[in-house]
């Protein structure tokens, strides 16, 4: 019997069958990235079951813009092109993970509908977005430089005493609080593994879902009492991140 691993590999075909639903093994949409960003997928991108669901729960409609936080190769955004009718962005340090998202999309034929920008998400404006996910982006600088396979592909904060990603983590996860409160009331916020902060309480917490290694959260902006004003001691744009 043919490995279905080793059989012909068409990018078309695969697009399809995501459009109407069909069960794809997460090794057969791999087959899109070049084999050591492969590799990275069983930990570090959001499995497909995961992503569909993800679709679903953000819901989004035609028109309406979405936003992967941290997208990596850019497996929810693509996810979301082919069973949605929205745009889909991703913010993404580093550079090798944007373009093989970007020659997936155009290999799946949704370059139209997706972007992806090479940029620390903590200078990145979420108010023009409908609804945002969150896949434990900043989990990484928590470990040591070298604990993580992620590092093969830049090493991100991996020049920095362990101190030093702890602030960047604390940064990060500031940054990120800080942006939902430019969000449009009404806009969904979706996390898989969380994003290592507390929500304001302009979020509301309206869905929690078991699934795969942990759980899909789902909040909405609500209207909320007035954004209290920001901690002087911490600025979540100092310095800024660059891939490698
Ligand atoms: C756990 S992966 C998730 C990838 C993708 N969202 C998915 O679900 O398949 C987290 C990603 O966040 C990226 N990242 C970490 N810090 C970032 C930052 N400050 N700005 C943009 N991307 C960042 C990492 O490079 C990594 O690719």
């Amino acid at each position: 019997m043919t490995d279905p691993r080793r059989a012909h590999f068409d990018p078309r075909q695969l697009a399809a069958e995501l459009r109407d639903g069909s069960e794809v093994a997460d090794h057969a949409f791999d087959r899109l990235y070049p084999v050591p960003l492969r590799t990275m997928s069983r930990v570090h991108w959001t499995p497909l079951a995961v992503a569909r669901r993800v679709v679903e729960l953000l819901a989004p409609v035609a028109g309406e813009r979405m936003l992967d936080v941290g997208a990596g190769v850019g497996k929810v955004c693509l996810v979301g092109a082919l069973r949605s009718p929205a745009a889909w962005s991703g913010l993404e340090l580093r550079p090798a993970l944007i373009r093989a998202a970007e020659q997936a999309a155009r290999a799946l034929g949704v370059a139209d509908r997706t972007s992806f920008f090479q940029t620390d998400m903590a200078t990145f404006d979420w108010g023009g977005y409908d609804g945002v996910y969150l896949y434990n982006p900043f989990g990484e600088y928590l470990m040591p430089a070298a604990a993580t396979s992620l590092r093969e592909v830049g090493p991100l904060a991996g020049e920095y005493s362990h101190a030093a990603r702890v602030a960047q983590h604390r940064r990060l996860v500031t940054a990120t609080e800080e942006k939902a409160w430019s969000l449009r009331p009404g806009a969904r916020v979706v996390t898989f593994h969380g994003f290592g902060g507390a929500w304001p309480p302009c979020l509301e917490l309206v869905q929690r879902e078991k699934i795969s290694t942990d759980v899909l959260e789902v909040w909405v902006r609500v209207d909320a009492a007035p954004r209290p004003p920001r901690d002087p001691g911490v600025d979540p744009l100092a310095e800024p991140l660059r891939g490698a």
